[in-house]
């Protein structure tokens, strides 16, 4: 029988694997990207912000395919975790071999790298996140040398299989990270 734990639960599991800034800010944004499509489609907010925080746990001590998400997960199934949101880790590694099946792995796979790299936007910004239009994102997605290291191929798989548009994705994941803003580490709007 597996239940949702309180999110401070969560949050504190997370803080034991994960002391990089960087990537606790990565799994805030990506959690802020899923409670923004978790309250676009009617879903659980707690269980789409707990994948999303959870989704890369173990990646700083255990970065490799072999163990990331791998390690992770089985942690999450001992300490009784639902299996949708184990399912929704395992599947946004493309090589771990788990089908997306439910909302929420696609999800979590559609957000995930262009959380990323929306961040990796604002930083260039002089006003960060607000006032980001998905027209600006999109000119940079087509600029290959601009964060290179996130995959275009990722961003528009994640797209196709969630079944939304384009634009409408961009701007559901930068809102989101609007309304999280102070806690990625950027300054509210005035
Ligand atoms: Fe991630």
């Amino acid at each position: 029988m597996s239940t949702l734990p309180p999110y401070e639960e969560s949050l504190n599991l997370f803080h034991d694997w994960t002391k990089t800034e960087s990537l606790r800010k990565h799994a805030y944004a990506v959690e802020a990207a899923m409670a923004a499509y978790a309250e676009y489609f009617g879903e659980d907010e707690l269980l789409w912000r707990t994948t999303g925080l959870l989704h890369d746990m173990d990646y700083e001590k255990h970065p490799t395919a072999e163990e990331h998400p791998f390690i992770g997960t089985a942690l999450l199934t001992d300490l009784g975790y639902p299996d949708e949101i184990i399912q929704a880790i395992l599947g946004h590694a493309t090589y771990s071999g788990v089908a997306r099946t439910t909302r929420l792995a696609k999800a979590l796979f559609a957000v995930d790298e262009l959380a990323g790299f929306i961040t990796a936007v604002a930083y260039v910004r002089p006003t960060r996140l607000a006032g980001m239009t998905p027209r600006s994102v999109k000119k940079k997605l087509k600029d290959k040398q601009f964060a290179a290291a996130v995959s275009r191929d990722d961003i528009a798989l994640g797209v196709q299989e969630l079944a939304v548009d384009l634009d409408e994705h961009i701007s559901r994941v930068i809102g989101g990270m609007q309304k999280d803003a102070s806690r990625l580490g950027f300054e509210q709007p005035a």
